[in-house]
């Protein structure tokens, strides 16, 4: 290939948020892409593949928090997951770094100054529901209640899973802070917003320039229609995110700076690839080209603050965004209580990683409809395909060729015609894979393997090898088969990297390129033929469901060893520390209506009384604990019971049932006292 017909791009995949397990859905992007990339590269053009972890945000820090582990190292413990997760898919990042990294800081940073320097960001002061418990601003996906339209109860703040409704969580009825338990005040807070109306005639010119799929330009119609709103990019601390320069205790949206996560992690390639010039990619108008794969929720991120934010702060726009649909299972969405909510991890536990390329490969499009993994259907097609045919043709004649030949190809092809009819079709198989329209790529391909197998079949070598006069034709046959299988297995290889791989020892040759489709192989030794897949078995993906039924999305990231205690993982003195122990006297203790196991207790810390639940009402009647002195968690947040508020919790060991005592404090014990 001449230096100027090669390529230079820049492909993304959206970044994925480090505080849970990657399940089938990331896979089916990161599979679109990665397939996409390998073509790139197989035409040897020069492609870098970059991804990482979304690191910011409320869920990441209250989910560390609760492990009682810093988000740093949340995020690092799914990062690794996430990267040994697509390294066993075969999804090959070149790059997967992380948004909480000092180039993304730096790169956030200059963005918004110059957004800011351009008279883009403006200052606003709104209101937002507050946890007075956990001193923090809500989130709308964190304050739950009673649905304002149909009063649906356990709503989440932003809309009613019962009747659909949208609102804010101030309109629910009875709202609950997700985070402590107790109803949410509301609070003013001053916000930086981006002003995404400055860029309105941008934005409509851009996005009607070829750079998106027809039905993402006919959602933006709608947006544009509705007029484009400012953009609340701020949030209060605290938060994991970076702070926001000049402010006190604000910090930078997740969003803000997810996207420039993208840059981040290609400046990151650059400084351990110096060959590679950031600017060139990046700078306005630059000449290369730039891909983002996504999925279509995410549009309005990628359409229109994107694109916006790039124009603004001087730097490049993407070349195309490329969203695809939702992946469902057996025609339904991915449900923890059909079992099918699978994890990659549960998958590859059961299942190698090229049936699932091969499959999505033979389901994806360029649009954005949903995707179905039909497990019935993912079974008999990759068996009928790839070991019924594609495989098939390399098993049927190899054996002849080492047998009776010592391994080496005839010197010519017995029917150039139907060698070229492959040659022929590479244009538009490359055509498919290039415009995202895999299933027509494997279609064709499937196609031309019918006609290769209908070859064998024709010429039956296992029928010709009986009569030795015809040594000659069997070993041509066999050639011309292998020849096929070879175009085959080019026209896989994005799809099928490890098998392609495996094929190239078969055949004895060097990593199979894109333009390598014209030369037959002739004249040339090839190894024994050694199994290249196996078949399905059904009872794998039986196995696979029944691991996911009993696994649930919160599992934990790190294994903690087990044993016969089940210890909890191990916490730092620090932590421990933290705990403020008291001594109590219980003033008072009765029974809770309609509760089995609770009794409510009053108990005195000397300046002050606490109302506590406890589970104990199976070994003690409330009588014989009034006047006795306990040890109490008294800087435990309040969480809201059914019965009532609980501001503490009293210590108590035992098996349960009726052996379960509570820690007694001997004698000269006085309320209030510091335990330790
Ligand atoms: O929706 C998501 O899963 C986000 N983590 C995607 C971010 S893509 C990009 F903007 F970083
Ligand atoms: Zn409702």
């Amino acid at each position: 290939m001449s230096t100027q017909e090669k390529r230079h791009i820049l492909v993304t995949s959206a970044l994925y948020y480090a505080n849970g397990h990657l399940h089938l859905g990331h896979i089916v992007e990161a599979i679109q892409s990665d397939i996409w990339v390998r073509l790139q590269k197989l035409q040897g053009h020069h492609c870098i593949h970059v991804s990482g972890s979304d690191a910011h945000g409320t869920p990441i820090m209250l989910q560390a928090e609760k492990k009682g582990i810093s988000a740093e190292s949340l995020v690092s413990q799914f990062r690794q997951e996430h990267q040994r997760d697509f390294g066993d898919f075969l999804v090959n990042f070149d790059n997967f770094h992380t948004t909480h990294s000092p180039e993304n800081k730096a790169l956030t940073e200059l963005i918004y100054a110059r957004l800011q320097a351009r008279g883009d960001i403006a200052a606003k002061t709104i209101k937002q529901a507050y946890d007075p418990v956990k001193n923090m601003f809500l989130p709308d996906r964190y304050v739950k209640g009673e649905c304002p339209k149909c009063g649906a109860k356990d709503q989440y703040g932003d809309s009613c899973e019962a009747c659909g409704a949208t609102y804010t969580p101030t309109e629910l009825k009875n709202p609950v802070s997700v985070v402590s338990g107790v109803a949410p005040i509301e609070k003013e807070s001053e916000h930086y917003f981006f002003k995404l109306e400055n860029y309105n005639d941008f934005l409509q010119n851009w996005t009607r320039q070829g750079h998106l799929q027809e039905q993402m330009s006919n959602k933006l119609n709608e947006w544009f229609e509705a007029g484009l709103r400012q953009w609340d990019i701020s949030r209060d601390g605290p938060y994991f995110g970076f702070p926001i320069p000049n402010t006190e205790n604000k910090f930078f949206y997740v969003w803000l700076d997810a996207p420039i996560g993208y840059i981040a992690s290609f400046k990151n390639y650059c400084e351990r690839n110096p060959d590679i010039n950031f600017d060139d990619y990046w700078k306005k108008d630059s000449p290369h080209e730039l891909y983002h794969f996504i999925g279509k929720d995410i549009v309005y991120f990628h359409a229109l603050f994107w694109p916006a934010m790039l124009h603004g702060s001087d730097f490049r726009t993407p070349s195309a965004i490329y969203a695809h649909g939702f992946l469902t299972i057996n025609g339904q969405k991915m449900s923890k209580s059909r079992g099918t909510f699978i994890t990659a991890r549960n998958y590859l536990d059961h299942l190698g990683p090229e049936y699932l390329r091969y499959y999505f490969a033979a389901k994806l499009n360029d649009g954005v409809d949903d995707l179905d993994l039909n497990l019935d259907d993912f079974v008999s097609r990759v068996n009928a395909d790839l070991i019924g045919k594609y495989v098939n043709i390399a098993s049927r004649c190899a054996g002849f060729i080492s047998k009776n030949h010592d391994g080496m190809l005839a010197d010519s092809l017995i029917n150039p015609a139907l060698f070229n009819r492959f040659v022929d079709s590479s244009g538009a198989i490359l055509q498919h894979f290039q415009t995202r329209q895999y299933h027509r790529a494997v279609r064709d391909i499937m196609g031309l393997a019918d006609l290769a197998n209908q070859f064998v079949d024709e010429n039956k070598p296992w029928e010709l090898v009986k009569n030795p006069e015809n040594k000659q034709k069997v070993q041509a046959v066999c050639t011309q088969a292998i020849n096929l299988f070879r175009l085959l297995s080019i026209f896989l290889k994005p799809v099928l990297p490890q098998v392609v791989k495996n094929v190239e020892s078969f055949l004895n040759i060097a990593p199979l390129q894109w333009e390598d489709i014209s030369q037959p192989l002739l004249s040339h030794k090839i190894n024994p033929y050694q199994p290249l897949m196996q078949r399905v078995d059904p009872k794998q993906v039986q196995a696979m469901l029944e691991q996911g039924k009993q696994m649930t999305e919160t599992s934990p990231v790190v294994e903690t060893k087990k044993s016969d205690l089940d210890l909890a993982p191990t916490i730092s003195y620090d932590d421990f520390a933290k705990v403020d122990l008291r001594i109590a006297k219980i003033v008072n203790a009765e029974h809770v209506e309609g509760a089995e196991k609770l009794l409510k207790l009053t108990l005195s810390l000397g300046s002050e009384n606490r109302q506590v639940f406890a589970g104990i009402k199976s070994a003690y009647a409330p009588e014989s604990l009034v006047g006795k002195y306990t040890v109490m968690v008294a800087n435990l947040a309040p969480r809201q019971m059914r019965f009532g508020l609980s501001e503490g919790m009293v210590l108590a060991a035992g098996p349960g049932g009726k052996d379960l005592w509570l820690l007694e404090p001997h004698a000269g014990a006085l309320e209030g006292m510091r335990v330790k």
